[in-house]
């Protein structure tokens, strides 16, 4: 039993380091995106958060998952750009292209954006990154996009903040198979009907009745 503990916490500082080697936050929280695209449900995108080296953007985050208020979460929102072999942007509030909601109002009343947190600005964009969506420096809100491919160009001008975790073939439909028009709209729309914090309490009841 001791053995077997300690062989746990060696994998999984090994796994940390290996995190930390490549220049990778460590994952906290997580949230799901439930992506439906036309009439079709095509499942769940499962994001971990990097809450220790972004903590006001992940918490910024957590709130548009967990807002039941389609003006200020991300309830029944679009992706209104897509671009394959890129990247898919989110975050369109009520579907308005131009919305930039965010929690930190007070400090910073719309439509200014709140500052850039600089751990998310030191971390690379690999595949499958999750990064905001900004218009210049400490401009960040509502918007976010999910990475394609790696995207090294946008490093240090966009603050990462987290990566996907689960529902990859997902992420890869709306790479490859959504057709766009020359604004890079999806022609059929694709809309988060549903959206939140994963149980992980849900997952460890699950492994318990394996
Ligand atoms: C998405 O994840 C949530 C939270 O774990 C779960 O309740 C929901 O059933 C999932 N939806 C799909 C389509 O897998
Ligand atoms: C999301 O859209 C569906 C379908 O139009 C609607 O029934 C539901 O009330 C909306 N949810 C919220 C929170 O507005």
């Amino acid at each position: 039993m001791q053995l077997q503990i300690s062989y746990a916490y060696i994998v999984g500082f090994i796994l940390l380091a290996t995190r930390v080697l490549a220049g990778q936050a460590e994952i906290g929280t997580k949230g799901f995106l439930t992506i439906q695209y036309g009439d079709e449900i095509k499942g769940n995108i499962t994001l971990g958060l990097y809450d220790n080296t972004t903590p006001k953007t992940v918490a910024n985050f957590k709130a548009l998952l967990t807002n039941n208020d389609p003006e200020t979460g991300l309830i029944n929102s679009t992706s209104n750009r897509i671009i394959s072999g890129f990247m898919a942007q989110f975050g369109f509030l009520n579907g308005e292209r131009l919305a930039n909601y965010h929690i930190y109002q007070d400090e910073f009343p719309n439509p200014q954006g709140f500052p850039d947190e600089k751990g998310g600005l030191e971390l690379s964009h690999k595949k499958y990154q999750l990064s905001m969506a900004n218009r210049g420096k400490n401009t960040n809100s509502c918007q976010f996009f999910i990475t394609f491919e790696q995207t090294p160009w946008l490093d240090g001008g966009y603050v990462v903040f987290g990566e996907v975790v689960d529902g990859f073939d997902v992420v890869d439909f709306l790479n490859n198979d959504v057709k766009t028009n020359r604004g890079d709209q999806p022609l059929t729309q694709v809309k988060v009907v549903a959206c939140g914090l994963v149980d992980e309490n849900e997952d460890v009841s699950e492994l318990d009745e394996l």
